[in-house]
C-alpha cells in the first residue's frame, strides 16, 4: 500500500489508475470501516482511503484533541485489506492557510445532530468537498451509521453535479447489536454493557410501526423515557422520512428512526430504516 501525505504526491501517485474508489475516514478503523473498503473494491480499479481527523467539524468542546488516533494499527489494517492508496495528511497539508471558504449545507445541517453540533455538518461537507477534490474518485462510500452525514454528502455532491456515485455501506454491529463506532472506545466496562440499548430502543420503535402505530412522538417519547430510566441522556429519537429526514405526514413512506443519546460522557449515534 502507497502512503502519501501531500495532495501533490497524491496526485500524481493516482494518475492513469482507471476507476478510483475513495473511503474518507478519521482513522481508528473498525470492522465497519473494513467492510466499506472491502465493498469499495468492486467498484473500481483503485481503492483510496483517507486518513484525517478533520478539525472544521468538531465544536469547541467536543472530542477533537482526544479523538483516538491510532495509525499503525491502521495501516495495518488497510494493508491486510488490499487498499492501494493511503492519503494521509497533516493539518498543515489539507489546510496550509485557515479555510475560509467552507460549504455551507442548507436547513438539513440544523436538524437531529446539527442541532446539537452546530457546525458539525459545515465541516463535514467542506473536508468531504476538499478530499474529492484532491482524490477526484468515480465512487465514495460512506456508512449509514451517520445517516444525515450521508445525506448531506450527497445532496452536495449532486447539487455541485460532481461526477461521483454515492454509496452507502451498511452499519456493521458488534454481536450485541452495538453500531460499531470508534467513540466506543471511550465506554467503561458497565457503560458499554449498557450500550446496545440505544439500538434495542430503535428496535421497539421499529416494531411499533410495523405493528401498525402511527404516533410517532408517542414512540419518540417511550424510547427517551426508557434510556433516561437506564441512565441516558438523550439529544433525540426521532422518526423521519428517509427522502429528506423530515418529519414524516404519514407513517406509509419509507422511514427511519435515529438516535443520539450520551452514556456517561460518551455520546452515540444509531438508526435504523424502517
Ligand atoms: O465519517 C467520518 O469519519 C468523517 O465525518 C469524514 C466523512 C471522514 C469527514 O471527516
Amino acid at each position: 500500500m502507497q502512503i502519501h501525505s501531500s495532495i501533490a504526491d497524491l496526485r500524481s501517485a493516482l494518475k492513469g489508475r482507471g476507476r478510483v474508489v475513495f473511503v474518507p475516514t478519521m482513522g481508528n478503523l473498525h470492522a465497519g470501516h473494513i467492510s466499506l473498503m472491502q465493498q469499495a473494491r468492486a467498484h473500481g480499479d483503485t481503492v483510496v482511503a483517507s486518513i484525517f481527523v478533520n478539525r472544521l467539524q468538531f465544536g469547541p468542546n467536543e472530542d477533537f484533541d482526544k479523538y483516538p488516533r491510532t495509525f499503525a494499527d491502521d495501516c495495518a489494517k488497510l494493508e491486510a485489506t488490499g487498499v492501494d492508496v493511503l492519503f494521509a495528511p497533516t493539518e498543515t497539508d489539507l489546510y496550509p492557510e485557515p479555510q475560509e471558504y467552507t460549504v455551507e449545507p442548507p436547513a438539513i445541517q440544523n436538524v437531529l445532530d446539527g442541532e446539537f453540533r452546530p457546525g458539525h455538518f459545515r465541516g463535514v461537507a467542506t473536508v468531504v468537498l476538499k478530499l474529492f477534490n484532491i482524490v477526484q474518485p468515480q465512487t465514495a462510500l460512506f456508512g449509514k451509521k451517520d445517516y444525515q452525514q450521508l445525506m448531506v454528502i450527497r445532496n452536495m455532491t449532486r447539487q455541485f453535479a460532481l461526477p461521483i456515485e454515492i454509496v452507502g455501506g451498511e452499519t456493521v454491529r458488534a454481536d450485541d447489536g452495538l453500531a460499531l463506532s470508534s467513540r466506543n472506545g471511550y465506554l467503561t466496562p458497565t457503560e458499554r454493557a449498557e450500550a446496545p440499548r440505544l439500538r434495542q430502543e430503535l428496535e421497539k420503535v421499529r416494531s411499533a410501526l410495523r405493528n401498525g402505530e402511527s404516533d410517532c412522538v408517542k414512540l419518540e417519547n417511550a424510547a427517551i423515557e426508557a434510556l433516561t430510566a437506564a441512565g441516558w441522556k438523550t439529544d433525540y429519537v426521532a422518526v423521519r422520512q428517509q427522502s429528506d429526514l423530515a418529519r414524516p405526514n404519514s407513517v406509509n413512506v419509507p422511514l427511519v428512526v435515529l438516535a443520539a443519546s450520551r452514556l456517561g460522557a460518551t455520546r452515540l449515534i444509531d438508526n435504523i430504516e424502517i
